[in-house]
């Protein structure tokens, strides 16, 4: 396992990671949670990504991960957390507000069972609330010893810069990293944001690298009874597994057998061709998948000639809009 030194910083990051946003909720942390975490370690893996509305239901992924890193080495590894997603009702539940990131903040300690966080994030931009506001409570979180570094996630490459503004001119906590939607079929941050992270000593973890599993040959042959796109209301859209852009992973399944890899380690290594990106950020239902992931790194050089068939081949694709904020 390869490990990327984030930004300018002096903490380094797997090259892979992995986030319990999926297959890590319920009531108690299943054998195969912890079989899928240990292997995750076992293989090199340091970096583990929550947030405080991980389940279903909300909150249940840092109780069972909680559980699963109490019995791991706490110095061995990263675990992160985030706020800004609705979580609780009223009007403190969700958002950039001071607030809801410190009182979040400490419910997500509580649940883990962890004495801090080693990078906390704002998981969101919040148009309501003053950036200086949020960035306030980051910086807050570091001083009261809950969390080494933060991070922001989804900012747009304009709103980064203006992060950086606040705290370089109000001398508070810079965060050292950006968690952005990255994929070959999800290339926004290619528009400015990896330069803007690159030239300013930020490190880039891409989160849904697999496109939640669409960019593996999970669906190539229709779409299997356990997977994410059969939970009800899956953030992976009926549309998005459409038997058209089948067709056009089965294309890239071709090209990642060409280069001998499987399409899933294929698309863990196009995110991490670029050193821009510290990390590619994915998710795991089974043991065999974090295997199988894990041999990404093993080819992480892509030819010229490789890079445009891909270029030509996800054109053909027809996605619906994001669900997360970019600027494409
Ligand atoms: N900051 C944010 O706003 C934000 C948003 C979303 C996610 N995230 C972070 O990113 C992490 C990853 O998100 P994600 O789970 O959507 O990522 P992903 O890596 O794009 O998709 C993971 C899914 O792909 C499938 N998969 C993985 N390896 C496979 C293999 N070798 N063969 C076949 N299928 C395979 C599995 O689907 P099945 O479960 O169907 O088997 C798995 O659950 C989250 O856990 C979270 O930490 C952050």
């Amino acid at each position: 396992m390869p490990y990327r030194t984030c930004g300018n910083t002096g903490i380094k990051l797997s090259a892979l990671s992995l986030g319990f946003w999926h297959n890590f909720g319920g009531s108690s942390p299943t054998s195969k949670q912890t079989e899928i975490v240990h292997a995750a370690f076992d293989g090199g893996i340091t970096s583990f990504d929550l947030a405080n509305n991980y389940g279903p239901p909300y909150g249940s992924a840092e109780i069972n991960v909680g559980k699963i890193l109490s019995q791991m080495p706490r110095d061995e590894f990263l675990v992160s957390s985030k706020a800004g997603y609705d979580m609780w009702p009223g009007p403190y539940g969700m958002g950039g507000s001071r607030k809801h990131i410190l009182a979040s903040l400490d419910q997500s300690l509580k649940r883990t069972g962890l004495d801090y966080f080693d990078i906390f994030y704002s998981h969101c931009f919040d148009t309501s609330v003053p950036l200086e506001e949020t960035l306030g409570a980051l910086d807050t979180a570091v001083h009261q010893g809950k969390a080494l570094y933060v991070g922001i996630s989804s900012y747009l490459t304009e709103q980064t810069k203006d992060v950086l503004e606040i705290c370089k001119s109000n001398g508070l906590v810079t965060p050292i990293i950006h968690q952005p939607n990255y994929s070959m079929l999800n290339r926004w941050v290619e528009g400015s944001l990896l330069d803007c992270c690159a030239k300013n000593g930020i490190g880039v973890i891409a989160f849904c690298p697999l496109f939640q599993g669409l960019l593996t040959d999970k669906y190539l042959k229709g779409i299997p009874e356990v997977s994410r796109a059969r939970i009800q209301q899956s953030p992976l859209r009926k549309n998005e597994v459409s038997e058209q852009n089948i067709r056009v992973i089965q294309e890239l399944n071709n090209l990642a057998e060409a280069r001998g890899q499987a399409l899933a380690q294929m698309a863990l290594s196009w995110v991490l061709r670029s050193s821009r990106v510290t990390s590619a950020l994915m998710g795991a239902s089974s043991v065999n998948q974090i295997k199988n992931n894990l041999e990404a790194v093993r080819n992480l050089t892509f030819s010229a000639e490789e890079e445009e068939k891909i270029d030509r081949i996800v054109a053909k694709i027809n996605l619906p809009k994001s669900l997360w904020a970019t600027e494409a």
